[in-house]
């Protein structure tokens, strides 16, 4: 059973307000987003598996320990999910990378696909889905379905913001999977956009619009 973990760090909610300000550029939105990435991983491979091996330093040999298990892969969804992918890699760098394209039609609001490349062997991996935000739960839903759909048993989904909405309906589609949350914002607005939010995440993280 997948639990959901709300950050409470100080560092977190600091970075998460920051970057809330209309006024903040593309280039500080994208290396806070790295950064904030980096904090949530941390968080989140709390639970990796670690084995002995044996060690010498400069002193004396001694019994240390490496990260064994399962190895990892991050998936981010198209395209703001991109913007965390290098803050991760900081962290886990041997981490194999796939990718799932999905946009949300402007009008529905429904996920839609348009690429899926995945590491040939990422149902044997730990897999961190990666996507800034959860708003209606469309997009990472359906990115956990088709990740299921390739095979793959383990995962986890990493996102900075999100809406109850979105976060009732990933508990509810997937509840296997463990969710790990930025920060808990109060709602959507009638566009889909989450309140107090910090807009559009791809288009602040490339600097389109
Ligand atoms: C954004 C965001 C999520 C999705 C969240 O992507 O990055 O993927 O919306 O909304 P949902 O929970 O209601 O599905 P968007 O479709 O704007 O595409 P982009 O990443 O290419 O900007
Ligand atoms: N996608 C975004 O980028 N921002 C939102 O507020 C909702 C969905």
């Amino acid at each position: 059973m997948g639990r959901v973990h709300i950050m409470d760090h100080p560092l977190v909610r600091h970075k998460i307000d920051y970057i809330r300000r209309k006024e903040v550029g593309t280039k500080e939105f994208r290396e806070i987003i790295e950064e904030i990435s980096m904090l949530m991983c941390y968080e989140a491979t709390r639970g990796l598996k670690l084995a002995d091996v044996e060690i010498e330093t400069p002193i004396c040999k001694m019994t240390g320990k490496e990260l064994a298990g399962r190895k990892l892969a991050v998936v981010p969804i198209l395209r703001a999910g991109l913007g965390m992918v290098e803050g991760i890699l900081k962290m886990i760098p041997a981490a194999k990378i796939g990718h799932i394209g999905l946009y949300r039609d402007p009008e529905t609001l429904q996920p839609v696909e348009y690429y899926c490349k995945l590491p040939s062997d990422c149902d044997k991996r730990e897999v961190f889905v990666v996507d800034p935000m959860l708003a209606t739960g469309g997009s990472s839903s359906e990115a956990l379905t088709m990740l299921k759909e390739k095979g793959v048993k383990n995962m986890t989904f990493l996102c900075i913001l999100a809406a109850p909405e979105g976060l009732e309906k990933l508990r509810e589609d997937h509840p296997d999977v463990d969710i790990y949350v930025g920060a808990l914002d109060e709602k959507m607005n009638e566009h889909g956009y989450i309140v107090p939010g910090l807009g559009d995440a791809g288009d602040r993280i490339f600097g389109t619009k």
